[in-house]
């Protein structure tokens, strides 16, 4: 039940030398390679890339396992509020793994377990929307947020605090309210401790994106009847795969290795990950912040200005073949490919054959969604070749937990990697961190305070018009 990655096509034998990569070029990075194994592997080992051991917290996942029975006897609704890293890998494993309309299922269909809302945006709309479908008296909240500071979770708090009070009065709103965040300071941990409310701990040296694994995204999972354990053993196994240092016996150094040369080689700064499965679609949402916050930097670790990293860019096949497919293919040579696809899906359903008079039905019929979708897949593969555009595919034989749980690991180590071979550090996101500063000075109660020269927002009437 092994993902597979195939990158021939990325390679100067099927794409010419201009827009592929040569075998030499790859060979050129091995001793870099080496060093940078060697040193992730030691920074593992004196715990300071905390990711690497969230599959093996075997403690944490029985009590996340224990909560979420609880919460699916308790409660009928379970809302997630928290936002970037602490909102996408939930919203991806519920997208991958659940039924496409598990909220809208009956109970005997097997839509027994808790429906499970995100809410990772401060839009008025949504929050007041929320209202209208949950029922308080069986909802319970829960509040993530690695610093327990970010503005939005906070301000996402106070609005469902003061719904809950009124509704069930202060002394019953304990059991409707858990956390998960660091284990010392931040709002978050203080009212939790002080108020006696449950919580959870993103352990420290765990970034936001990289918390997939932990009760950020293992939490929601478990309340919604997914088998968290089976996700995990999936990130061990490629866990094992990821511990040889060959990269040419590594998927995840080997994506990592063939990004990096498009980018600074062969002019390639975009970086479009499209998923042939609906299910899938989550994931790439969760991978192009990965790539975003971890790679996007402005100063090398030598504190030189590099600016690093591609521009991700998301899409669904086949809905975007309609969208985005036409300047893939013929506009600018600037892109580097990611196909994700299913071998085989949960359902298969045939076309039958009606109207057979008329042409366009007839070559369908006898065919089923699945064959067009695969052969939609293999023809946009063909013809991105075929006009030297790199592309590469990622095979999942079948979507499951433990397949996921492989997949989201080797994203997580491919993008630590190919952090150090741009000479990088792909754990901090300083660029995110000026901007929560800057809107934090704009809200608090004694004005804009030591930023207020920073932040310029005078503007000349004559460009508005
Ligand atoms: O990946 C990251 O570190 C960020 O996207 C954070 O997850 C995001 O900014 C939210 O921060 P916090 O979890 O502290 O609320």
């Amino acid at each position: 039940m092994e993902i597979k990655y195939d990158f021939n096509n990325m390679m100067a034998d099927f794409i010419g030398i201009e827009n592929g990569i040569s075998e030499e070029e790859i060979n050129s990075l091995i001793k870099k390679c080496e060093r940078i194994d060697t040193n992730l592997k030691s920074m593992r080992m004196r715990g300071e890339i905390k990711f690497f051991e969230l599959p093996y917290q075997e403690d944490v996942v029985k009590d996340i396992n224990d909560y979420a029975d609880y919460i699916k006897n308790e409660f009928e609704y379970f809302i997630v509020l928290g936002i970037g890293g602490s909102a996408l890998g939930g919203i991806a494993l519920q997208r991958g793994l659940n039924h496409p309309y598990y909220k809208l299922l009956s109970k005997d269909k097997g839509g027994k377990n808790p429906k499970v809302f995100f809410l990772d945006n401060i839009d008025p709309d949504t929050h007041s929307g929320i209202f209208d479908v949950i029922d308080l008296k069986s909802s319970c909240f829960n509040f993530i947020s690695k610093s327990g500071n970010t503005a939005e979770t906070n301000a996402q708090f106070l609005i469902f605090i003061e719904r809950l009070k009124k509704a069930l009065g202060n002394k019953d709103i304990k059991k409707h309210v858990v956390f998960t965040t660091k284990e010392q300071n931040g709002n978050f941990r203080k009212i939790a401790d002080e108020e006696g409310m449950k919580s959870f701990i993103i352990p420290k040296g765990v970034g936001g994106r990289f918390s997939v694994l932990s009760p950020v995204g293992l939490l929601p999972s478990a309340v919604s009847g997914i088998n968290i354990n089976k996700l995990l053993e999936g990130a061990i196994s490629m866990d094992k795969t990821c511990e040889n240092f060959n990269i040419w016996e590594n998927p995840a150094y080997m994506n990592g290795v063939l990004h990096y040369l498009f980018d600074t080689k062969k002019g390639k700064n975009i970086s479009v990950m499209i998923s042939y499965s609906d299910a899938l679609f989550g994931i790439v949402d969760w991978y192009r912040q990965l790539l975003a916050e971890s790679l996007g930097k402005k100063y090398s670790l030598n504190g030189e200005i590099v600016h690093t990293g591609q521009t991700p860019v998301k899409a669904l096949g086949v809905t975007d073949h309609h969208s985005q497919l036409q300047l893939y293919i013929e506009g600018p040579n600037d892109k580097v490919i990611t196909m994700l696809c299913v071998e085989k899906f949960k359902s298969e359903i045939e076309m039958v054959s009606h109207y057979n008079w008329i042409e366009g039905p007839s070559y369908l019929s006898g065919h089923s969604l699945n064959e067009l979708f695969h052969a939609e897949r293999i023809a946009t593969e063909a013809t991105l070749t075929k006009n030297a555009r790199p592309n590469c595919l990622i095979s999942l034989p079948e979507i499951n937990e433990f397949t996921l749980g492989q997949l989201f690991y080797m994203f997580e180590i491919q993008t630590a990697f190919t952090g150090y071979l741009y000479n990088i550090n792909p754990f901090d996101q300083p660029g995110v961190e000026e901007g929560k500063k800057f809107a934090y000075n704009l809200l608090r109660k004694n004005g804009i305070g030591n930023k207020k020269e920073e932040i310029e927002t005078r503007k000349k009437k004559k460009y508005i018009i």
